[in-house]
């Protein structure tokens, strides 16, 4: 197996590498560790988290993600994938991706604190010399200043730093790694970048080796590209409403260009999540640094901002008040096939009904509690989790959709109706062909349609 895809994918010279990956429980690191070991390179995921290593070596991830799960029960039982907690087990390691979290510090700007952290810790106690992958979505400039801060620390001679920005998808990320729409390596030396961009591309996968600050900024200006489609498509929703229009056949029409594409121009809710709107927060601020002004980046945000707040508004306009309104909601996740809360707009938009005194019985397939998510139960006073999203709909006054699962686009339309006290569905998904609400005497609300 193991010659047959180095075969396949023209691996000649990491057939010996020994792989770290660090934060290796995390989305990103999980993935990429689990992948490189099913290509057949001998990978050790090192995580801080204890519970996390303990639990994964029990057979329990610490996420669900398509097709995962199998790939690691698999490289665990054939020995080429490891999980450790203590950093002196990738001193054998060649190669060592870091894929540490930078969450978004208040002002907007990405915190890299982990990033410099886990690069010393990796790199210090080293008798040899290593390459340092950065995986995780940096500011521009980071890779520069790591390379330095190992100069300052004299460890300049143990590591050599590239970037390697993911552009992986939670929810397809095992299929983005074997199907990757492009490979970006910001290196100082061309060979090293061509090592790795050559140990996981497949055949015709277009590889771009570049500097450290086009490779950051690559990355950035993707993220934010994205954004901005989901905004522009969500203003032009504002004006459908208003005309009647529908922004499915509008959003259609204008994705069949080539130039433009169909991909994210779905009206909705708006984006969200630990990638789009941190990382568009971390751009934004970078220009502020800069002393430049943002102005179409920062009306992306403030288009995102504003959809949250209209799913609500509709919600009052068909109730009067929301004061003691029971509201039902569905989804939790920042998008479908993810149990992925960190940062999904259903957070402020739960904690906006609350703010004007609704009551709240939420549902999410894979998400069943705010604190398995990560969160204090208390900072959702009264939110009440059920199993099915018909007791979310049972005896309230209105369903919220916010995460387009599956599922829910197959729900029995009879069975809620008559489960709700009110006939009222906002959907910020879009989930629903408005003249099928019609025929179930539902009142449908969508985004532009
Ligand atoms: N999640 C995504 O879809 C996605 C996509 C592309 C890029 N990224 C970027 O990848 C990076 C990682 O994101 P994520 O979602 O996987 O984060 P995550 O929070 O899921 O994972 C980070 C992991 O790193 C571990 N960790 C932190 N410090 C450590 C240290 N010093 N040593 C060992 N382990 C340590 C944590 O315990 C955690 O398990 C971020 O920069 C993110 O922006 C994420």
């Amino acid at each position: 197996m193991k010659q047959q895809l180095q075969l396949i994918w023209g691996v000649k010279y990491m057939e010996k590498a020994q792989i770290g990956v660090v934060g290796g429980l995390g989305h990103i690191g999980l993935i990429q560790a689990a992948c490189l070991a099913k290509l057949g390179y001998k990978t050790t995921g090192y995580d801080k988290n204890i519970s996390k290593v303990e639990d994964i070596l029990k057979g329990k991830l610490p996420f669900y993600e398509p097709g995962l799960h199998e790939i690691v029960e698999e490289t665990l039982k054939n020995g080429l994938l490891k999980f450790t907690s203590s950093v002196d087990d990738l001193k054998s390691c060649d190669l060592i991706f870091i894929c540490v979290g930078t969450p978004s510090l208040p002002n907007g700007e990405a915190d890299v604190s982990q990033v410099f952290a886990s690069v010393e810790e990796v790199v210090r106690n080293r008798k040899s010399p290593c390459t340092v992958v950065i995986k995780s979505t940096v500011p521009l400039g980071t890779n520069r200043k790591v390379a330095k801060y190992l100069e300052e620390k004299g460890l300049q001679d143990k590591a050599v730093i590239v970037s390697n920005p993911e552009f992986l998808q939670e929810g397809s990320g095992v299929r983005n790694f074997w199907e990757p729409s492009r490979i970006i390596v910001g290196a100082q030396s061309g060979e090293i970048a061509e090592t790795i961009a050559r140990l996981y591309s497949p055949p015709g996968v277009p590889v771009i080796i570049t500097t450290w600050e086009n490779a950051e900024l690559i990355k950035h200006a993707a993220n934010a590209f994205l954004a901005n489609k989901i905004s522009f498509i969500n203003e032009i929703a504002v004006l459908c409403e208003k005309v009647g229009g529908d922004i499915r056949v509008v959003s259609r029409g204008i994705g069949l260009d080539p130039r433009i594409n169909p991909y994210f121009l779905e009206a909705g809710v708006g984006f969200s999540g630990p990638c789009l709107e941190k990382d568009l927060k971390s751009l934004i601020a970078q220009f502020h640094k800069k002393g430049k002004q943002a102005k179409l980046l920062e009306s992306v945000l403030e288009v995102n901002e504003e959809k949250r707040k209209e799913v609500v508004h509709k919600l009052k306009e068909q109730l009067g008040t929301l004061a003691g309104k029971h509201i039902g909601v569905l989804g939790m996740a920042f998008k479908a096939e993810t149990d992925d809360v960190r940062d999904s707009h259903s957070l402020p938009i739960v904690r906006y009904l609350l703010s004007l005194g609704a009551m709240l019985t939420v549902h999410d397939p894979w998400v069943k509690s705010f604190r398995e998510a990560g969160f204090s139960e208390a900072d959702f006073p009264g939110v009440k989790w059920v199993q099915t999203p018909y007791e979310a709909a049972e005896g309230k006054d209105a369903l919220l959709i916010l995460t387009a699962w599956p599922e829910y686009r197959e729900l029995d339309l009879a069975r809620i109706r008559d489960s709700l006290v009110h006939p009222l569905i906002v959907d910020g998904r879009n989930l629903f062909d408005p003249r099928e609400m019609k025929a179930a005497n539902i009142m449908y609300l969508g985004v532009g349609i």
